[in-house]
């Protein structure tokens, strides 16, 4: 299973980085406006600073949500670094960009998948990635890795080569259910990679080894 941090923050997405464990970073408009980044030149220059850090796929979203605006600003952000995959919303427009970058081998991530046939939609249409949002499902009380169960089901059912890219993760439980169901990535904060490495018995356990060295030794 691969592991991005969804996040544009550049201290975060370094922290992540030096722990050894990320395959790549997601962003969004929202995440980028966080970081206060605004303005063409701004944005391009941030999603760079990114790929500078990173070893691994960087999805950097449109605004455009018309085809041809899609098109155009797809293909400026996938001219800035060969790690940016163009994020294209599910919308119809949007699966037409997704074919039409899918034939030009440029990598998409289809973003605000909500159902399996937005999935499969997207799937057809040669994404790279698709991002249910599970965090988002949870919060109006529908099961998110419900969704994530069924995509697997039908991507397998037809080998579709595009990953499952779980999104909208919020902690660490989404990180080890959608690795049981067999998600391909899973996007969240440092905070629910980092809560995967902790359990109270290791560290009762690690402070009983070091009290014992330390008798051992006086
Ligand atoms: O990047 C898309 C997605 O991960 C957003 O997550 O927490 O804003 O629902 P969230």
């Amino acid at each position: 299973m691969k592991f991005f941090i969804d996040t544009a923050n550049l201290a975060q997405i370094q922290e992540a980085q030096e722990l050894g464990v990320l395959d790549g970073v997601t962003t969004n408009p929202s995440l980028m406006a966080k970081e206060g980044i605004s303005g063409d030149a701004n944005v391009k220059a941030h999603y760079k600073a990114i790929c500078a850090i990173v070893d691994g796929d960087v999805s950097a979203e449109v605004i455009a949500t018309d085809y041809e605006g899609m098109i155009k600003e797809g293909e400026e952000l996938a001219a800035l670094d060969e790690k940016i995959v163009v994020k294209i919303p599910m919308i119809k427009d949007g699966v037409k960009a997704l074919k039409y970058f899918s034939d030009k081998g440029i990598k998409t991530n289809c973003t605000l998948i909500f159902s399996a046939g937005q999935a499969l939609m997207a799937a057809k249409a040669g994404a790279t990635y698709v991002s249910p949002f599970i965090g988002r499902l949870d919060d109006i009380s529908t099961d998110g890795l419900d969704l994530i169960e069924s995509i697997r089901i039908i991507f397998d059912n037809y080998a579709f080569g595009t990953e499952i890219l779980a999104a909208s993760v919020r902690h660490p439980m989404h990180i080890i259910q959608c690795a049981e169901i067999g998600a391909d990535v899973m996007t969240g904060p440092l905070s629910a990679m980092e809560a995967l490495l902790k359990h109270p018995l290791t560290d009762i356990g690690l402070a009983k080894f070091l009290e014992d060295h330390a008798k051992a030794n006086s």
